[in-house]
């Protein structure tokens, strides 16, 4: 029989995968065993957070292992001791994988990429979810990371003193080296490894906060993009006319404002 690569993940599911080596998936496994066998469907079960207390483990978490285990691991670590299962089987080392803008990139915030799938374990509900809560949520935090002064978050004895900046960006490159120039501090200075902590402990917090709100059905988004980055996105991204731009974040950290667009 010919499984599509669909049908053989329905029907061999993931348990089959540590079975026996060489043996037959088919004669091992039964139809009904689905590749979330085990872990219950998302949403995955909320409880209010105290938001100084997730930002204060996020700060202590992330000179262990950086900003996505700290962030995620902060927030999953309070649901495992307040709910138990299924945090409590969950593997904080995968989250290492998102440090420094994943795996040293500097892509994508590790904060951000942690308060991202955080939020999509709690809030999200299915294949759906581009269109949904979650997504609304990761935005408005995404939003706010890159409209505020950041880190926010003060540790009780801070190792040094912070210089804010307004990063206007959720990647960890134009974050980190905006801040160094601010801050006049090299990329692998105690004081930069400081900030980022802080700015763990600052996300961390921020996401307890919304999806606090989230829990009670009070969540509204309060970052939205500028006005300048609509107009941008109005003749360039999805629905426009050009439609040859993706980016639902600031086009001028990047590009150019509108009255230095090039002529039409
Ligand atoms: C009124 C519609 C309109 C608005 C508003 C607009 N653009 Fe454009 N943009 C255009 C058109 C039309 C072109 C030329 C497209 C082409 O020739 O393919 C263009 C070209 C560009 C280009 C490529 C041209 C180059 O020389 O680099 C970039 C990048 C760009 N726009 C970014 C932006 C950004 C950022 C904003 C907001 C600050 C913005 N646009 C606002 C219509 C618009
Ligand atoms: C993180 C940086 C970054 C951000 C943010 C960003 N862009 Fe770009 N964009 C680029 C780069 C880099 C290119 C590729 C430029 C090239 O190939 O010359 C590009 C290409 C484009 C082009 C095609 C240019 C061309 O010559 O055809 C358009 C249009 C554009 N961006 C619009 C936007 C709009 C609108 C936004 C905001 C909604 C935005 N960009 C946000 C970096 C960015």
């Amino acid at each position: 029989m010919k499984l599509s690569r669909r049908g053989w993940l329905k029907n061999a599911g993931i348990a089959c995968f540590g079975a026996t080596a060489g043996g037959m998936a088919t004669s091992l496994c039964s139809a009904s065993t689905t590749p979330s066998a085990g872990a219950p469907p998302l949403p995955w079960p909320y409880v209010k957070l105290d938001p100084d207390a997730v930002a204060a483990a996020a700060y202590e978490m992330h000179y262990k292992a950086g900003c996505c285990y700290a962030v995620s691991g902060s927030i999953i670590g309070e649901l495992a001791r307040k709910i138990g299962a299924p945090y409590t089987s969950w593997p904080t080392a995968l989250m290492t994988y998102g440090g420094a803008g994943v795996a040293g990139v500097g892509s994508l915030c590790g904060g951000l990429n942690a308060a991202a799938m955080v939020t999509f374990m709690v809030a999200g509900s299915s294949e759906k979810e581009k269109q949904g809560k979650a997504s609304e949520i990761t935005r408005d935090i995404f939003n706010w990371y890159a409209q505020t002064p950041l880190p926010s978050f003060r540790p009780a004895q801070p190792k040094f003193e912070n210089v804010q900046i307004v990063s206007r960006t959720n990647l960890c490159h134009i974050s980190v080296t905006k801040w160094c120039k601010a801050s006049k501090c090299k990329i692998s200075s105690k004081e930069r490894e400081e900030r980022c902590a802080c700015l763990s402990g600052s996300v961390a917090k921020h996401t307890v906060e919304l999806l606090n709100a989230h829990l009670v059905g009070e969540f509204k988004p309060a970052h939205p993009l500028s006005v300048e980055t609509q107009s941008c996105r109005k003749c360039h991204d999805k629905g426009s006319v050009l439609e040859n731009a993706r980016a639902q974040q600031d086009c001028g950290v990047c590009h150019f404002t509108n009255s230095s667009h090039p002529k039409l």
